[in-house]
């Protein structure tokens, strides 16, 4: 089992009030699985890939990757672990705009102290996985809103992940574009056995998960 979170909590203190958003939230993810958590806006799913992905910490609970508790890692081992096994996309992308998609793809690669001759063997091979051939030395601010995110996939498998969490990847996309992306993410995490979790508010991107989970009330709902 890759991931496993058992009763976690997460509660903001904001002035006077406490604000629940994960509640009991209990998830148990084998190796290779692609899963959606689905739930309006406000529901908490980027509060839980932000705890599952050790970019935040639950107020309670129990959180296992590959086994190991993580509670007793230091922030120096968190962000190895970050570096190396995880792989993030978000809802903005978080590319820099000013650098090439080449540019952009290496960046976590030399941040892992991979050898610039492999950074661009690996970073042309993503980039042309995620179509985007003709598109490597262009400027993310040249792209378009898909190709952009496609960009922050090939970048997210660049040091070859265990996991990846993609936050709402196909928020600012049209439908072709959106089935584009799901698409990319199951060819490419079926080659490599990558799990993937996806979260978003939108159903009409939930076909061909191998598990769907509500997150409702501050709980995980299996709807599979
Ligand atoms: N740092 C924070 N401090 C206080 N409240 C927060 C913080 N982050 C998120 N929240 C609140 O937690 C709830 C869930 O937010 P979020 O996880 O972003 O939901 P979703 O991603 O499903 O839209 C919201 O009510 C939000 O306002
Ligand atoms: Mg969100």
């Amino acid at each position: 089992m890759i991931i496993k979170a058992i009763k976690l909590k997460k509660y903001y203190e904001s002035n006077q009030s406490t604000i629940k958003v994960l509640k009991e939230v209990n998830l148990q993810v084998e190796e290779g699985e692609f899963i959606a958590i689905v739930g309006p806006s406000g529901s908490g799913k980027t509060t839980l890939l932000n705890i599952l992905g050790l970019l935040d910490n639950p107020t309670s609970g129990e959180l296992y990757l590959n086994g190991k508790n993580t509670a007793s890692l230091s922030d120096k081992e968190k962000r190895k672990i970050r570096l190396h096994k995880i792989g993030f996309i978000f809802q903005n992308f978080n590319l820099i705009s000013s650098l090439t998609a080449l540019e952009n793809v290496e960046l976590p690669m030399a941040l892992a102290g991979i050898s610039p001759k492999e950074q661009r063997k690996r970073a042309i091979e993503l980039l042309k996985a995620v179509k985007l051939d003709d598109k490597i030395n262009s400027k993310i601010h040249e792209l378009s809103m898909g190709e952009a995110q496609r960009v922050a996939i090939a970048r997210a498998f660049a040091n070859n992940p265990s996991i990846i969490l993609a936050d709402e990847p196909t928020a600012q996309l049209d439908y072709e574009n959106k089935m584009n992306i799901i698409e990319l993410l199951q060819k490419l995490r079926k080659k490599r056995n990558t799990t993937v979790i996806v979260a978003t508010h939108d159903l009409s991107i939930t076909r061909n998960f191998d598990k769907i989970y509500e997150l409702k009330n501050g709980k995980l709902i299996n709807q599979t």
